[in-house]
């Protein structure tokens, strides 16, 4: 299978201080790969310098085939090509559930209204959310509210879906309606790049677990592989942390 994304001696530092160190994965199309390890160990940062919301201090990222950080490449339309799911949702709170799913699709992709309602309430009634086409995000729980935001970024038909730690915010019994959704997305052959502490799921849906440590990759593998049988000292320390709790 091709590598949709393939990350090359990746390194990013925020002045002195070095977050990640010589990162090295790959993406194949249809792949779901789960980003495991503790909180500060430069998960969101490696995510956030997939779609380019920082700038990689050093190495390359190859999305089909094609070097991105050459001078000579579109970021902005790199970037539609990859859809992202935020912790704390990020909707537009101004806009209704359907406007908030629509203005990328227009602006963006400058599809016209029409269409760009006709995906939108498609993707709606994927995670379940159709009824509430109306609604304002104030009115919405918090699972319904990622539900959204899971249907917003895959109206615009990504190659990639970006999720990081997308049921962290949420109150215990709205884990599961988010996590649902995710698996089913995972089912139909989706790409997918999940940061995430829901060992389970990980373990269900991940074609491949990755585990970063202190910014750097410390192992990765078969869900089987890493979380049954880990090789490494510090993987299982976090295992057994996480585990525990
Ligand atoms: N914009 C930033 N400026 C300075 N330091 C940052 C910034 N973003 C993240 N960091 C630091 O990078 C490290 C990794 O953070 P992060 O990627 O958020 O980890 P994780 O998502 O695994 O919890 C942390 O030490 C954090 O404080
Ligand atoms: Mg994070």
């Amino acid at each position: 299978m091709t590598n949709v994304i393939e990350i090359k001696n990746l390194s990013k530092s925020f002045g002195s201080h070095e977050v990640l160190r010589d990162v090295n994965f790959s993406v194949k199309k249809g792949e779901v790969v789960c980003l495991i390890g503790s909180s500060g160990s430069g998960k969101s940062t490696l995510l956030r310098c997939v779609n380019l919301l920082e700038t990689p201090s050093g190495g390359n990222i190859i999305y089909n085939g094609e070097n991105i950080l050459d001078s000579k490449h579109n970021v902005e339309q790199y970037r539609t090509h990859l859809g992202m799911v935020f912790q704390q949702f990020n909707l537009f709170n101004n806009l209704n559930v359907i406007d908030n799913c629509t203005v990328g699709q227009q602006k963006v992709l400058k599809r016209s209204k029409a269409e760009a309602i006709e995906k939108a309430m498609k993707y709606l009634e994927v995670v379940g959310m159709a009824q509430y086409k109306n609604a304002k995000p104030r009115q919405l729980s918090g699972g319904q509210k990622q539900r959204v935001a899971i249907a917003r970024a895959l109206a615009m038909d990504p190659d990639v879906m970006l999720f990081d730690e997308p049921t962290s915010a949420l109150d215990p019994e709205m884990v599961g309606e988010v996590l649902k959704v995710m698996r089913m997305l995972a089912s139909q052959g989706n790409t997918m790049l999940i940061v995430t502490h829901e060992m389970e799921f990980a373990r269900e849906v991940a074609d491949r677990i990755v585990f970063m440590d202190k910014g750097v990759i410390v192992e990765e593998g078969h869900p089987d592989q890493v979380l049954v049988n880990p090789q490494h000292e510090r993987t299982k320390e976090f295992l057994k942390r996480t585990l525990k709790s």
